[in-house]
């Protein structure tokens, strides 16, 4: 079974969506895929998404609330055959720790490598539904592009 892990800085907003949002894709298409998310930092290690992830995801009918935030390990590198990253930084953290399969979320969907912007210091849940339907249309594309879909 193929598999692809997404990164962000905390794993509590970004690449909790982009795991959900690819668990949906998939069961939708009836493919088999092992899908998890991870983050660059420890900072929120263990956590639950954060409230707005939470609310978006539900309003798509997603339920992330048994999410936890862990830290990207080496062994993700060998683990993992598609390492996506949400954003310059975490790519560039994730190539200087040697993740070799690794991939940029803005590069998919039409966005021109633009970066997942980071919502956590959004007020606004506006923000989080930018987010969301960025995510979806990348993660469709990325899908498709690497023949992951039937
Ligand atoms: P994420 O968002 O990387 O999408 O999970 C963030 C979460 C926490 C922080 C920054 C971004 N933080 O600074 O604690």
């Amino acid at each position: 079974m193929k598999s692809i892990l997404f990164v962000c800085l905390g794993n509590i907003c970004r690449s909790p969506l982009a795991e959900a949002i690819a668990k949906k894709i998939a069961s939708k298409n009836g493919v088999s895929l092992h899908i998890d998310s991870a983050g660059t930092s420890d900072w929120h290690e263990g956590e639950s998404p954060c409230e707005n992830s939470i609310k978006v995801a539900k309003n798509h009918d997603i339920d992330i609330t048994n999410q936890k935030s862990r830290l990207v390990k080496l062994d993700d590198n060998i683990s993992f055959d598609y390492v996506v990253a949400m954003d310059e930084n975490n790519y560039q953290n994730l190539k200087q720790l040697g993740f070799t399969n690794l991939y940029k979320m803005g590069d998919f969907g039409g966005f021109n490598g633009s970066c997942v912007p980071d919502p956590y210091h959004y007020k606004e849940f506006e923000g989080f539904e930018k987010v969301y339907a960025m995510l979806e249309l990348c993660i469709d594309d990325f899908l498709k592009t690497k023949g992951l879909l039937k």
